[in-house]
Protein backbone atom coordinates (compact mmCIF):
# COMPACT_ATOMS: atom_id res chain seq x y z
CA UNK A 1 0.00 0.00 0.00
CA UNK A 2 1.53 3.33 -1.27
CA UNK A 3 1.13 5.99 1.72
CA UNK A 4 -0.08 9.25 1.09
CA UNK A 5 1.99 12.04 2.13
CA UNK A 6 0.14 13.66 5.15
CA UNK A 7 0.86 16.76 6.70
CA UNK A 8 0.63 15.19 9.95
CA UNK A 9 0.93 11.28 10.88
CA UNK A 10 0.06 9.39 13.66
CA UNK A 11 2.58 6.18 14.30
CA UNK A 12 2.33 3.37 16.93
CA UNK A 13 6.13 2.35 16.87
CA UNK A 14 6.95 -0.61 18.18
CA UNK A 15 11.00 -2.14 19.30
CA UNK A 16 11.83 -5.67 20.05
CA UNK A 17 15.64 -5.75 19.29
CA UNK A 18 17.17 -6.73 22.26
CA UNK A 19 16.20 -6.78 25.85
CA UNK A 20 13.80 -3.86 26.06
CA UNK A 21 10.25 -4.46 24.71
CA UNK A 22 8.82 -0.61 23.89
CA UNK A 23 5.62 0.24 21.87
CA UNK A 24 5.53 4.10 21.23
CA UNK A 25 2.18 5.85 19.91
CA UNK A 26 3.04 9.79 18.17
CA UNK A 27 2.33 12.34 15.77
CA UNK A 28 4.44 13.31 13.64
CA UNK A 29 4.67 16.84 11.64
CA UNK A 30 7.06 19.03 10.08
CA UNK A 31 8.65 16.44 7.12
CA UNK A 32 12.28 16.60 6.53
CA UNK A 33 12.86 20.21 7.02
CA UNK A 34 11.29 20.19 10.41
CA UNK A 35 10.19 17.47 11.80
CA UNK A 36 8.64 17.14 14.99
CA UNK A 37 7.16 15.05 17.35
CA UNK A 38 4.35 14.80 19.81
CA UNK A 39 4.46 11.53 22.31
CA UNK A 40 0.98 10.46 23.25
CA UNK A 41 2.25 7.67 24.54
CA UNK A 42 5.48 5.62 25.28
CA UNK A 43 6.03 2.23 27.27
CA UNK A 44 9.05 -0.22 27.99
CA UNK A 45 8.86 -3.05 29.42
CA UNK A 46 12.72 -3.95 30.50
CA UNK A 47 14.10 -7.58 30.88
CA UNK A 48 17.30 -6.27 32.91
CA UNK A 49 15.69 -8.76 35.81
CA UNK A 50 15.36 -11.68 33.93
CA UNK A 51 18.70 -11.46 32.32
CA UNK A 52 20.28 -11.07 35.08
CA UNK A 53 21.28 -14.32 36.60
CA UNK A 54 23.20 -14.93 33.11
CA UNK A 55 25.33 -11.68 33.12
CA UNK A 56 23.80 -11.45 29.44
CA UNK A 57 20.73 -11.32 27.21
CA UNK A 58 19.45 -15.05 26.70
CA UNK A 59 17.93 -14.54 22.92
CA UNK A 60 15.28 -17.56 23.83
CA UNK A 61 14.71 -15.96 26.61
CA UNK A 62 13.97 -12.41 25.46
CA UNK A 63 11.73 -13.50 22.69
CA UNK A 64 9.53 -15.53 25.29
CA UNK A 65 9.24 -12.01 27.44
CA UNK A 66 8.69 -10.28 24.01
CA UNK A 67 6.02 -12.57 23.07
CA UNK A 68 4.33 -11.73 26.63
CA UNK A 69 4.72 -8.17 27.04
CA UNK A 70 3.53 -7.13 23.75
CA UNK A 71 0.02 -7.53 23.98
CA UNK A 72 -0.19 -6.00 27.34
CA UNK A 73 2.01 -2.37 26.76
CA UNK A 74 -0.08 -2.44 23.56
CA UNK A 75 -3.21 -2.32 25.85
CA UNK A 76 -1.54 -0.04 28.09
CA UNK A 77 -1.30 2.35 24.79
CA UNK A 78 -5.04 1.39 24.05
CA UNK A 79 -5.93 2.04 27.24
CA UNK A 80 -4.21 5.60 27.79
CA UNK A 81 -5.27 6.47 23.96
CA UNK A 82 -8.73 6.39 24.44
CA UNK A 83 -9.22 7.09 28.15
CA UNK A 84 -7.28 10.66 27.24
CA UNK A 85 -9.58 10.90 24.65
CA UNK A 86 -12.85 10.31 26.51
CA UNK A 87 -11.57 12.79 29.04
CA UNK A 88 -11.34 15.34 26.06
CA UNK A 89 -15.00 14.59 25.17
CA UNK A 90 -13.72 13.40 22.00
CA UNK A 91 -15.24 9.55 21.81
CA UNK A 92 -18.07 9.24 20.40
CA UNK A 93 -18.68 5.58 21.92
CA UNK A 94 -18.67 5.71 25.90
CA UNK A 95 -17.75 3.18 27.78
CA UNK A 96 -17.39 0.27 24.91
CA UNK A 97 -15.38 -3.34 25.71
CA UNK A 98 -11.85 -4.04 24.85
CA UNK A 99 -12.04 -4.69 21.35
CA UNK A 100 -14.18 -1.51 20.02
CA UNK A 101 -11.68 0.63 22.50
CA UNK A 102 -9.03 -1.13 20.31
CA UNK A 103 -10.25 -0.81 16.89
CA UNK A 104 -11.22 3.15 17.75
CA UNK A 105 -7.00 3.32 18.68
CA UNK A 106 -6.00 2.01 15.31
CA UNK A 107 -8.65 3.71 13.57
CA UNK A 108 -6.14 7.24 14.19
CA UNK A 109 -3.02 5.59 13.61
CA UNK A 110 -1.79 5.95 10.51
CA UNK A 111 1.16 3.59 9.96
CA UNK A 112 2.82 1.13 12.29
CA UNK A 113 6.63 0.94 12.53
CA UNK A 114 8.81 -1.92 13.92
CA UNK A 115 12.64 -2.40 14.06
CA UNK A 116 13.82 -5.18 11.39
CA UNK A 117 17.54 -4.54 12.33
CA UNK A 118 20.16 -5.09 13.63
CA UNK A 119 19.36 -7.04 16.79
CA UNK A 120 18.80 -10.44 18.16
CA UNK A 121 16.91 -11.98 14.99
CA UNK A 122 14.34 -14.31 17.92
CA UNK A 123 13.63 -11.08 19.22
CA UNK A 124 13.29 -9.15 16.22
CA UNK A 125 10.65 -11.46 15.14
CA UNK A 126 8.20 -11.19 17.82
CA UNK A 127 7.88 -7.07 17.00
CA UNK A 128 7.45 -7.91 13.38
CA UNK A 129 5.37 -10.67 13.50
CA UNK A 130 3.32 -8.49 16.16
CA UNK A 131 3.45 -5.47 13.68
CA UNK A 132 2.02 -7.84 10.67
CA UNK A 133 -0.54 -8.73 12.04
CA UNK A 134 -1.77 -5.62 13.63
CA UNK A 135 -1.63 -4.51 10.33
CA UNK A 136 -3.57 -7.25 8.76
CA UNK A 137 -6.10 -6.94 10.49
CA UNK A 138 -6.95 -2.86 10.62
CA UNK A 139 -5.38 -2.48 7.06
CA UNK A 140 -2.88 -0.18 7.85
CA UNK A 141 1.04 0.25 6.21
CA UNK A 142 3.84 -1.34 7.46
CA UNK A 143 7.21 1.00 8.02
CA UNK A 144 10.39 -1.35 8.71
CA UNK A 145 13.08 0.35 10.21
CA UNK A 146 16.49 0.38 11.03
CA UNK A 147 17.46 0.22 14.59
CA UNK A 148 20.28 2.42 14.19
CA UNK A 149 18.79 5.13 12.76
CA UNK A 150 16.08 5.05 15.72
CA UNK A 151 19.57 6.03 17.60
CA UNK A 152 21.16 8.31 15.19
CA UNK A 153 17.97 10.50 15.15
CA UNK A 154 17.12 9.93 18.48
CA UNK A 155 18.18 13.44 19.47
CA UNK A 156 14.93 15.01 17.24
CA UNK A 157 12.61 14.05 20.46
CA UNK A 158 14.93 15.14 23.17
CA UNK A 159 13.33 18.18 24.49
CA UNK A 160 16.37 20.28 25.06
CA UNK A 161 17.61 19.81 21.55
CA UNK A 162 13.95 20.74 20.47
CA UNK A 163 13.68 23.84 21.87
CA UNK A 164 17.31 25.10 20.56
CA UNK A 165 16.21 23.85 16.81
CA UNK A 166 13.06 25.11 16.25
CA UNK A 167 14.32 28.52 15.64
CA UNK A 168 16.96 27.60 13.02
CA UNK A 169 15.53 25.04 10.45
CA UNK A 170 18.00 22.66 12.07
CA UNK A 171 20.94 24.25 9.92
CA UNK A 172 22.66 25.39 12.86
CA UNK A 173 23.18 21.71 13.87
CA UNK A 174 25.16 20.42 10.15
CA UNK A 175 27.11 19.14 9.14
CA UNK A 176 27.07 17.23 12.53
CA UNK A 177 29.34 14.61 13.48
CA UNK A 178 27.31 11.67 15.09
CA UNK A 179 28.97 8.86 17.22
CA UNK A 180 26.04 5.81 17.84
CA UNK A 181 27.68 4.01 21.48
CA UNK A 182 25.65 0.64 22.63
CA UNK A 183 25.85 -2.70 23.23
CA UNK A 184 26.46 -3.54 19.79
CA UNK A 185 27.52 -0.80 18.13
CA UNK A 186 30.31 1.65 17.85
CA UNK A 187 30.01 3.91 14.94
CA UNK A 188 31.46 7.54 14.08
CA UNK A 189 29.61 8.95 10.92
CA UNK A 190 29.56 12.60 9.38
CA UNK A 191 25.62 13.91 8.95
CA UNK A 192 25.48 16.26 5.81
CA UNK A 193 21.81 16.82 7.08
CA UNK A 194 19.34 14.34 8.39
CA UNK A 195 19.41 11.94 5.62
CA UNK A 196 22.42 12.49 4.09
CA UNK A 197 25.52 10.76 6.10
CA UNK A 198 28.20 8.95 5.76
CA UNK A 199 30.14 6.20 8.35
CA UNK A 200 33.52 7.52 9.12
CA UNK A 201 34.46 4.55 11.32
CA UNK A 202 33.37 1.65 13.73
CA UNK A 203 34.66 -0.80 16.44
CA UNK A 204 36.98 -3.57 14.87
CA UNK A 205 36.19 -5.58 17.58
CA UNK A 206 33.83 -5.71 20.67
CA UNK A 207 31.55 -2.54 21.01
CA UNK A 208 31.76 0.19 23.96
CA UNK A 209 28.63 -1.05 25.52
CA UNK A 210 30.14 -4.93 25.63
CA UNK A 211 33.48 -3.47 26.63
CA UNK A 212 31.70 -2.00 29.89
CA UNK A 213 29.85 -4.84 30.43
CA UNK A 214 32.48 -7.35 30.26
CA UNK A 215 34.33 -5.28 32.70
CA UNK A 216 31.68 -4.89 35.15
CA UNK A 217 31.42 -8.87 35.16
CA UNK A 218 34.91 -8.93 35.48
CA UNK A 219 34.57 -6.88 38.73
CA UNK A 220 31.69 -8.94 40.09
CA UNK A 221 28.88 -6.52 38.78
CA UNK A 222 25.47 -7.29 37.53
CA UNK A 223 24.00 -6.77 34.18
CA UNK A 224 23.92 -4.28 32.04
CA UNK A 225 27.56 -3.38 33.56
CA UNK A 226 27.52 0.22 31.85
CA UNK A 227 25.40 1.96 34.53
CA UNK A 228 26.97 -0.29 37.05
CA UNK A 229 30.62 0.92 36.18
CA UNK A 230 29.95 4.45 36.55
CA UNK A 231 28.40 3.99 39.77
CA UNK A 232 31.07 2.93 41.10
CA UNK A 233 33.78 4.67 38.81
CA UNK A 234 32.35 7.77 41.40
CA UNK A 235 34.20 6.32 43.93
CA UNK A 236 37.73 5.57 42.08
CA UNK A 237 40.43 7.48 40.80
CA UNK A 238 40.56 7.84 37.03
CA UNK A 239 44.51 8.20 37.11
CA UNK A 240 44.81 5.41 38.95
CA UNK A 241 45.58 2.51 36.58
CA UNK A 242 46.88 3.46 32.78
CA UNK A 243 45.23 1.54 30.87
CA UNK A 244 45.76 0.96 27.32
CA UNK A 245 43.43 3.38 24.68
CA UNK A 246 43.72 0.92 21.49
CA UNK A 247 43.68 3.57 18.59
CA UNK A 248 43.85 6.40 19.69
CA UNK A 249 46.73 7.51 17.54
CA UNK A 250 45.81 5.75 14.20
CA UNK A 251 44.43 8.05 11.41
CA UNK A 252 41.55 6.42 11.23
CA UNK A 253 38.23 6.53 12.60
CA UNK A 254 37.61 2.98 14.06
CA UNK A 255 38.81 1.60 17.34
CA UNK A 256 38.82 -1.15 19.10
CA UNK A 257 37.71 -1.71 22.79
CA UNK A 258 38.93 -5.91 23.34
CA UNK A 259 42.54 -5.24 24.22
CA UNK A 260 41.29 -2.61 26.64
CA UNK A 261 38.79 -5.07 28.18
CA UNK A 262 41.80 -7.60 28.09
CA UNK A 263 43.85 -5.54 29.90
CA UNK A 264 41.25 -5.42 32.72
CA UNK A 265 41.46 -9.22 32.62
CA UNK A 266 45.53 -9.02 33.11
CA UNK A 267 45.22 -6.89 35.79
CA UNK A 268 42.87 -8.23 37.72
CA UNK A 269 44.51 -11.73 36.92
CA UNK A 270 48.29 -10.40 38.15
CA UNK A 271 46.79 -8.97 41.29
CA UNK A 272 45.05 -12.02 42.67
CA UNK A 273 48.30 -14.17 41.97
CA UNK A 274 49.79 -11.60 43.54
CA UNK A 275 47.25 -12.32 46.85
CA UNK A 276 46.55 -8.22 46.49
CA UNK A 277 43.06 -7.10 46.84
CA UNK A 278 41.50 -5.82 43.94
CA UNK A 279 40.53 -1.79 43.59
CA UNK A 280 37.46 -2.03 41.62
CA UNK A 281 36.89 1.53 41.78
CA UNK A 282 39.79 2.46 40.63
CA UNK A 283 39.48 -0.19 37.85
CA UNK A 284 36.12 1.00 37.11
CA UNK A 285 36.78 4.48 37.08
CA UNK A 286 40.25 3.93 34.89
CA UNK A 287 38.47 1.89 32.55
CA UNK A 288 36.11 4.22 32.15
CA UNK A 289 38.01 7.22 31.29
CA UNK A 290 40.54 4.82 28.78
CA UNK A 291 37.02 4.07 26.58
CA UNK A 292 35.80 8.40 26.79
CA UNK A 293 39.26 9.42 26.10
CA UNK A 294 39.33 7.31 22.64
CA UNK A 295 35.92 8.26 22.23
CA UNK A 296 36.32 11.91 22.43
CA UNK A 297 39.62 12.15 20.72
CA UNK A 298 38.78 10.29 17.35
CA UNK A 299 35.22 12.53 17.45
CA UNK A 300 36.57 15.41 17.98
CA UNK A 301 39.15 14.91 15.25
CA UNK A 302 36.53 14.29 13.05
CA UNK A 303 34.57 17.90 14.23
CA UNK A 304 37.81 19.45 13.21
CA UNK A 305 38.35 17.46 10.37
CA UNK A 306 34.58 18.06 9.09
CA UNK A 307 34.00 21.60 10.41
CA UNK A 308 31.20 20.40 12.28
CA UNK A 309 28.83 22.78 13.85
CA UNK A 310 27.43 19.92 16.21
CA UNK A 311 28.09 16.82 17.90
CA UNK A 312 25.67 13.99 18.34
CA UNK A 313 25.75 11.07 20.76
CA UNK A 314 23.41 8.24 21.39
CA UNK A 315 23.23 4.91 22.20
CA UNK A 316 23.17 3.26 25.56
CA UNK A 317 26.15 4.52 26.71
CA UNK A 318 25.59 7.77 25.72
CA UNK A 319 23.64 7.87 29.58
CA UNK A 320 26.81 8.12 30.98
CA UNK A 321 26.62 11.38 32.97
CA UNK A 322 30.58 11.30 33.12
CA UNK A 323 31.19 10.54 29.40
CA UNK A 324 29.23 13.70 28.84
CA UNK A 325 30.89 15.78 31.27
CA UNK A 326 34.13 14.44 30.03
CA UNK A 327 33.08 15.20 26.10
CA UNK A 328 31.67 18.66 27.43
CA UNK A 329 35.35 19.55 29.10
CA UNK A 330 37.22 18.59 25.78
CA UNK A 331 35.11 20.46 23.45
CA UNK A 332 35.79 23.64 25.67
CA UNK A 333 39.73 22.97 25.38
CA UNK A 334 40.26 22.13 22.38
CA UNK A 335 37.94 25.06 21.05
CA UNK A 336 39.03 27.95 23.33
CA UNK A 337 36.72 30.36 21.01
CA UNK A 338 33.05 29.90 21.84
CA UNK A 339 32.36 30.61 18.33
CA UNK A 340 34.32 27.72 16.96
CA UNK A 341 32.42 25.16 19.93
CA UNK A 342 30.40 22.56 18.31
CA UNK A 343 26.65 22.22 19.94
CA UNK A 344 26.83 18.59 21.90
CA UNK A 345 23.86 17.04 21.57
CA UNK A 346 22.71 14.24 23.79
CA UNK A 347 18.95 12.78 23.64
CA UNK A 348 17.24 11.91 27.00
CA UNK A 349 16.55 8.82 24.59
CA UNK A 350 19.12 6.97 25.29
CA UNK A 351 18.85 3.35 25.76
CA UNK A 352 16.69 1.28 24.20
CA UNK A 353 13.28 2.74 23.51
CA UNK A 354 10.54 2.92 21.02
CA UNK A 355 10.45 6.98 20.33
CA UNK A 356 13.38 6.83 18.48
CA UNK A 357 11.87 4.04 16.28
CA UNK A 358 8.82 6.04 15.65
CA UNK A 359 11.25 9.26 14.66
CA UNK A 360 13.28 6.82 12.11
CA UNK A 361 10.32 5.35 11.12
CA UNK A 362 8.69 8.72 10.02
CA UNK A 363 11.92 9.71 7.90
CA UNK A 364 12.12 6.27 6.41
CA UNK A 365 8.00 6.91 5.20
CA UNK A 366 8.93 10.59 3.93
CA UNK A 367 11.91 8.85 2.18
CA UNK A 368 10.23 6.29 0.88
CA UNK A 369 13.18 3.78 2.36
CA UNK A 370 11.62 0.47 2.39
CA UNK A 371 13.82 -2.49 4.58
CA UNK A 372 12.10 -5.99 3.67
CA UNK A 373 9.66 -6.82 6.21
CA UNK A 374 12.04 -9.41 8.03
CA UNK A 375 14.50 -10.01 10.73
CA UNK A 376 17.79 -8.92 9.74
CA UNK A 377 20.45 -9.04 13.13
CA UNK A 378 23.24 -7.38 10.80
CA UNK A 379 21.15 -4.89 9.35
CA UNK A 380 23.57 -1.84 8.36
CA UNK A 381 23.49 2.04 8.17
O1 LIG B 1 21.36 1.28 23.13
P1 LIG B 1 21.22 0.19 24.12
O2 LIG B 1 20.12 0.30 25.15
O3 LIG B 1 21.04 -1.19 23.41
C1 LIG B 1 21.75 -1.55 22.26
O4 LIG B 1 21.30 -1.16 21.15
O5 LIG B 1 22.79 -2.21 22.45
O6 LIG B 1 22.64 0.07 24.85
C2 LIG B 1 22.86 -0.85 25.89
C3 LIG B 1 24.28 -0.69 26.35
C4 LIG B 1 24.73 -1.72 27.37
O7 LIG B 1 25.99 -2.22 27.01
C5 LIG B 1 24.81 -0.90 28.66
O8 LIG B 1 25.78 -1.39 29.58
C6 LIG B 1 25.20 0.45 28.14
O9 LIG B 1 24.45 0.61 26.96
N1 LIG B 1 24.89 1.53 29.08
C7 LIG B 1 25.84 2.31 29.65
C8 LIG B 1 25.16 3.17 30.56
N2 LIG B 1 23.83 2.90 30.47
C9 LIG B 1 23.68 1.89 29.57
N3 LIG B 1 27.17 2.34 29.50
C10 LIG B 1 27.87 3.23 30.23
N4 LIG B 1 27.29 4.05 31.13
C11 LIG B 1 25.96 4.07 31.31
N5 LIG B 1 25.40 4.90 32.21
ZN1 LIG C 1 20.05 0.15 20.87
Amino acid sequence: MSLEKKQKVYILSIETSCDETALSFVTASGGLEKPKFEVHGDVVASQIKLHQPYGGVVPGLAKRAHLENLPLLFKEIVDKIVVDSRLRGNDKEKGGNDNAGEADFMNRVDFITVTVGPGLEPALWTGIEFAKELAAKYGKPLVPTNHLEGHLYSFLVSKDVDSRLRGNDNAGIFPAIALIISGGHTILLRMDDLTHFKKLGETVDDAVGEAFDKVARLIGLPYPGGPEIERLAKDGNPMAIDFPRPMIGHKNYNFSFSGLKTSVLYYIRDLTKAGKSIPKADIAASFQKAAADVLIKKTLRAVEEFGAKSIMISGGVSANRTLRALFTEAIEKKFTLKKDRPLLIVSEFSTDNALMIAVSGYIDYLRGKKYKIEANGDLNL
